[in-house]
């Protein structure tokens, strides 16, 4: 298993209060880079990658996704983005990236933000995802 620091209840505490923990989007240095590169989401299949607190798994069904899988190791993160309230478009599931699995051609994106460098092997992930 891998290492789960968001877990931790002094990490995740620190974590909750940064711009990106409060403000969700907006508050991610990386998010017009990221937002730039996606494609029109109308009617995808989206798995996200290290969901955290699944602020892209909201944008995404707000911006026509049908579904959005977030997948996280952390049983916090998990449960404050459950916390958010139910949509029955997106679904929260614990998953290691390290070990995942996916079904074949379940989904038409892929997406990840600021997760992958906790991965150890990530060309295994790659190739998962292809
Ligand atoms: C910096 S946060 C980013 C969260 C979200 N993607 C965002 O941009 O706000 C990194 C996330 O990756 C998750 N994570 C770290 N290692 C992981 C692993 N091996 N498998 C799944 N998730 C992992 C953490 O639990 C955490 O929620």
């Amino acid at each position: 298993m891998a290492q789960n620091i968001y877990d931790q209840p002094d990490f995740f505490a620190g974590y909750s209060q940064l711009g990106r923990s409060i403000e969700g989007l907006d508050g991610a240095a990386e998010w017009p880079a990221l937002r730039a590169m996606l494609p029109d989401l109308d009617g995808l299949r989206i798995v996200d990658l290290g969901c955290g607190f699944g602020w892209f798994c909201r944008w995404a069904r707000e911006h026509g996704a049908s579904h959005v899988l977030g997948l996280d190791l952390s049983e916090k993160m998990l449960a404050r983005a459950r916390a958010v309230g139910p949509d029955t478009g997106i679904s929260y599931e614990r998953a290691d990236l390290d070990q995942l699995s996916l079904p074949q051609d379940s989904f038409s994106l892929a997406y990840s933000s600021l997760a992958l460098h906790y991965v150890e092997d990530v060309a295994r992930l790659f190739r998962t995802v292809h």
